[in-house]
């Protein structure tokens, strides 16, 4: 499959931040920028600053910025399922995972998630994926914001489901672990039949036990 990358960009004020909102971008475009301290939910900034540059390469890889200036205040992330994961097991070339969406807590609630997975959709290729989200609640921030897990699973609700991403059952037993758990997927317009019959399957493993 031909991963196809079209570049879009939008721009939003945020905490009187003009910020633009772009991708997907190139690995070395991203090395080129500073990425924000506040950009510290999954490792520390410098190590995550790496981890998407490797990922704004690979042939299915695409990573949406939001930046101010040379700063970079937001991201997420798609990519192939990590192959430990059993979204993995199909090896199916047309699913993506939003593996990680991330905002600097300085320009946090002002719409950023939300226009990160707008510019990501402008995209017509997204249509040619299933993109999956996996939402485990020991991921969230809930220190930082002062949520509980009910109220972050709404923020999540929220951003998700503004791009189409909507709740789907599974047995996959870590998600099953946690209530506030979830999978998220929207199927995009042209994935044929088989890629979806393989997707059920993957999300169905246990049905022994029904
Ligand atoms: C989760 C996260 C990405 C949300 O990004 P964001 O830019 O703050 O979200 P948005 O501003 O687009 O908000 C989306 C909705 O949630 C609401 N919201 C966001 N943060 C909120 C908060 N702390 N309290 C209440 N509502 C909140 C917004 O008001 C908005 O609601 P609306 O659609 O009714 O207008 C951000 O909080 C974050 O980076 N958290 C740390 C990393 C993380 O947990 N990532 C998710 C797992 S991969």
């Amino acid at each position: 499959m031909e991963h196809v990358k079209r570049y879009h960009s939008l721009s939003l004020m945020v905490n009187n931040k003009e910020l633009l909102v772009e991708g997907p971008i190139t690995g070395s475009y991203l090395a080129s920028l500073r990425f924000d301290e506040g950009l510290k939910a999954f490792r520390i900034p410098e190590q995550q600053h790496e981890a998407l540059i490797e990922i704004a390469d690979l042939p299915e890889g695409r990573i949406i910025i939001a930046r101010e200036g040379d700063l970079v205040l937001g991201y997420v992330t798609f990519l192939h399922p990590d192959p430990l994961e059993r979204w993995s097991q199909a090896q199916l070339p047309d699913l993506l995972e939003l593996g990680a969406i991330e905002i600097s807590h300085k320009v946090r609630a002002g719409g950023v998630g939300k226009k990160l997975l707008e510019v990501a959709f402008l995209d017509d290729a997204m249509e040619d994926y299933v993109i999956i989200t996996t939402e485990y609640y020991w991921h969230w921030d809930l220190k930082g914001t002062g949520l509980d897990v009910w109220q972050y699973r709404k923020v999540m609700e929220k951003v998700m489901g503004s791009a189409g991403l909507s709740w789907m059952a599974t047995d996959d037993p870590e998600i099953c672990s946690h209530p506030a758990n979830c999978l998220m997927t929207k199927i995009g317009k042209r994935v044929p039949p088989e890629t979806v019959v393989a997707f059920d399957a993957m999300r169905f493993q246990n049905r022994f036990l029904y």
